[in-house]
């Protein structure tokens, strides 16, 4: 199975260096949306880009620790942190590498990232996160969905190779694909009580030229 190099690095530090404010770093809406529902205490952001979630719980009081493997990501996710004067635990670290201690966190939060992952380290990260969160913890994930149209794209290019179900080898990027559907994000979500799931399907203005995106997402309570 092809594995993903950290090479893949070099084009998130291009993506960040291209879009400065990824997300115009207002936190995800689900999440702002449902702050009240957790419990103060420790929230992990895996990806967590230059912060827009991460800082939103720094400022509500929340001990938040944030890994990506994005230098260019870090660097500004620090430098917003010290002008808004919040404590940010910002690791430069690879999702596949990271150990999440046990019974941990109140949240964690993974947002358009977890598609990057192929199945077998999808399996082992869900695995991870579901045994960091503490009781009645939180896991929220937003990632791409079957009817992102890059994906019809993929599936009738044949250039672009389908290394595993629905799941692409880019190889300019030197990263994996996977586009999840409905059914697909209910197991993951099979041991959690499900607070919000959503799909959406909308035009983003957010960088390029406006184009549409199709994405899931989905909170749920540890039970
Ligand atoms: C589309 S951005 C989303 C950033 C952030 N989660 C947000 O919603 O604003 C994807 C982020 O995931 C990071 N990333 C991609 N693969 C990763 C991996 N294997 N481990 C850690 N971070 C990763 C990238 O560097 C990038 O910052």
């Amino acid at each position: 199975m092809k594995n993903n190099s950290n090479k893949a690095s070099t084009y998130w530090d291009n993506f960040h260096k291209d879009i400065k404010g990824y997300g115009a770093f207002r936190p995800d809406p689900v999440l702002s949306r449902y702050l009240k529902l957790i419990s103060k205490g420790k929230v992990l952001d895996l990806g967590l880009g230059e912060g827009r979630n991460a800082l939103f719980f720094a400022k509500n009081g929340f001990e938040v620790k944030g890994i990506d493997i994005s230098e260019t990501a870090i660097q500004s996710c620090i430098k917003r942190a010290k002008e808004a004067k919040l404590e940010i635990d910002v690791k430069l670290q690879n999702i596949r590498d990271l150990d999440i201690p046990e019974n941990t966190y109140s949240l964690i939060i993974a947002t358009m990232v977890l598609q990057f992952l192929n199945k077998k380290e999808r399996d082992i990260i869900f695995k991870k996160i579901k045994k960091g969160l503490k009781e009645n913890g939180i896991f929220f994930m937003r990632v791409f969905s079957l009817q992102d149209p890059s994906y019809k794209i993929k599936l009738e290019s044949d250039k672009i190779e389908m290394i595993e179900h629905d799941t692409f080898f880019l190889k300019k990027r030197n990263m994996c694909i996977h586009y999840f559907s409905e059914k697909e994000v209910k197991f993951i979500f099979k041991d959690f009580q499900i607070i919000n799931f959503s799909e959406i399907y909308s035009l983003d203005l957010a960088h390029g030229e406006p184009h549409y995106h199709g994405m899931i997402m989905c909170m749920g309570k540890k039970i």
